[in-house]
């Protein structure tokens, strides 16, 4: 995939895979930047949901957690396989350590790391989310954040989301970050 500006033709070398929890906004800030880098932008929840014509909900409810994780392993490693692009991840995905080695090897990973209150906030209203219908979904969502953070933290960059900013404004900071932490990720051709 090739993207122009002004003269300069642009391919991006490797996979953009967004990390972190629900919440974080990897798939509005995904969409964003594969827009913007005129690259295929995919979601492992959706295209979960497409292969099984059911959602999430539906296939944790009927299957339970293994099975999703075992189709999200699936998914993950189809999607590595295409052309370079922007991925974007359900939170459990990176805590698998499979998944972890295929992303490393074929992909940036990048954590949005983002504020508990704000990732709460983001979740709150939302019903999608099977491992978050529980007595208390706050406990739980700030456990999970507490579990996981050390291995999102194995990601090969971390952006910090920040509170008030736009998806376009937090979009061109991510750019420029990755840009800065690889300038092998994209390869100019004339
Ligand atoms: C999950 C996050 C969800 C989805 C599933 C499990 C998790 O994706 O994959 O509900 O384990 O954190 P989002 O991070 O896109 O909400």
């Amino acid at each position: 995939m090739r993207l122009t500006g002004g003269r300069m033709t642009k391919r991006l070398m490797r996979h953009i895979v967004l990390i972190g929890m629900m919440g974080a906004g990897k798939t509005a800030i995904g969409t964003d930047i594969a827009r913007r880098l005129q690259v295929p932008f995919t979601d492992s929840d959706a295209e979960i949901e497409a292969a099984a014509a059911m959602t999430i909900t539906e296939i944790f409810a009927r299957d339970g957690e293994t099975f999703f994780r075992a189709r999200e392993a699936q998914v993950l490693a189809r999607l590595l396989t295409g052309t370079p692009g922007v991925i974007s991840t359900g939170g459990g995905a990176w805590m698998q350590a499979g998944n972890r080695t295929l992303i490393a090897a074929n992909g940036m990973s990048v954590w949005l790391n983002c504020d508990p209150e704000l990732l709460w906030n983001r979740v709150r209203q939302r019903t999608t989310r099977p491992l978050l219908q529980t007595a208390d979904p706050k406990g739980t969502l700030l456990r999970l954040l507490a579990e996981r953070s050390p291995v999102y933290a194995e990601a090969e960059l971390e952006f910090v989301s920040h509170e008030g900013d736009s998806i376009e404004r937090s979009a061109a900071r991510l750019i420029a970050q990755l840009r800065a932490a690889d300038p092998g990720l994209f390869k100019e051709t004339s």
